[in-house]
């Protein structure tokens, strides 16, 4: 009872206070050992009331010992390493949001004010959603407009070129009226250089209803663009050709860099494209069921990569994905 006493009392709190108890009691030389040899002295008839209390002495002693060990592991060992509890604390480094996730998190926000949702789909795609469905029959010259990586398992299996795939998995799914963007990553077969890489970031557009205009299009894509670059900038549409949309259009904006000067970025035109449009083909509307004859629509899509370079005048689009941190702090607090 008297060791039980001295168990209780004991106050060290550093490792080394902890050690020294678990030899004077535990260890090999220690006293619960000690006590325990006693037990050959004992006679027989008495072995077995006296091993209960033995054991239960021996079960405090351990439990006394692990007690003491977690009050070291918090208060007791902080204190004795020489923890000052009244400092401030240690500065925590918080990370950024990626440039190209603040570009697609603003064009996503604009387009979801004028009601479209946000579709997302796989990366790995065939070869209908990503061509067939979007009017790329096999052989279609379009085809080489657009390297493709394909997935050496099965032929029909590749990397998506383009979100179309995703408006084709919507128009799949869903009926008109249809209004959603489409942001994700797409990959091309292209030799990586400061204009080139061969994955980057899209947002296309989709919008399927009766009555949906060229007028309809080009209003929401100039609302888009003032938005997002501010009320002077000014917008221009060229006749283009894209097999899954009939007009087709692409769309450039005034230099922002340059104001129209010229520069490198604007190739001295004082014009940038920033994206391709168009109104989706009766055909594309026809392979998802829907009927040209009721309903049209327009669609759209634009590389993420080069908003956040007029917005942010970044020149080489490897600096995105080498996730130098010189780089990326640039961006610390923009949202
Ligand atoms: N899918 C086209 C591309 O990746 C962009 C686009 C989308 C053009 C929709 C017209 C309409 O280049």
């Amino acid at each position: 009872e008297a060791y039980k006493k001295e168990m209780a009392a004991f106050e060290g709190k550093t490792p080394e206070a902890v050690e020294a108890f678990r030899i004077k009691f535990l260890g090999t030389k220690g006293i619960v050992k000690d006590v325990m040899g006693g037990m050959k002295e004992v006679p027989n008839e008495q072995k077995k009331a006296f091993g209960l209390v033995l054991n239960e002495f021996k079960q405090f002693a351990e439990a006394r010992y692990e007690e003491l060990k977690a009050a070291t592991a918090t208060e007791g060992g902080e204190a004795a390493a020489g923890y000052d509890w009244s400092l401030p604390g240690d500065q925590i480094g918080v990370g950024t949001r990626h440039p190209l996730s603040i570009v697609r998190n603003q064009i996503v926000s604009i387009f979801r004010r004028l009601g479209f949702a946000v579709a997302e789909g796989p990366e790995i795609e065939d070869d209908w959603h990503n061509f067939g469905a979007m009017n790329l029959p096999e052989d279609h010259p379009a085809r080489d407009m657009q390297d493709t990586f394909y997935i050496s398992q099965n032929p029909d299996w590749l990397l998506r070129t383009h979100t179309s795939s995703v408006q084709a998995r919507v128009m799949e799914s869903q009926k008109p009226p249809i209004r959603v963007i489409c942001p994700g990553r797409v990959y091309r077969n292209e030799t990586v250089s400061a204009r080139a890489h061969c994955f980057f970031h899209q947002v296309e557009g989709l919008y399927i209803d009766e009555n949906v205009s060229f007028a309809d299009l080009k209003q929401t894509l100039y609302f888009f663009v003032q938005e997002m670059f501010g009320k002077d900038v000014k917008v221009r549409f060229r006749p283009s050709y894209f097999p899954f949309t009939e007009p087709s259009a692409e769309m450039d904006i005034s230099c922002l860099i340059c104001g129209g000067d010229g520069c490198n970025i604007c190739k001295h035109t004082g014009w940038v494209e920033i994206l391709g449009s168009g109104m989706v083909h009766p055909k594309v509307l026809e392979n998802f069921g829907i009927d040209p004859n009721k309903y049209t629509g327009f669609a759209f899509g634009m590389g993420v990569e080069r908003i956040t370079q007029l917005k942010y005048q970044v020149n080489d689009l490897r600096l995105y994905s080498q996730n130098d941190i010189r780089f990326l702090k640039q961006f610390t607090g923009a949202v």
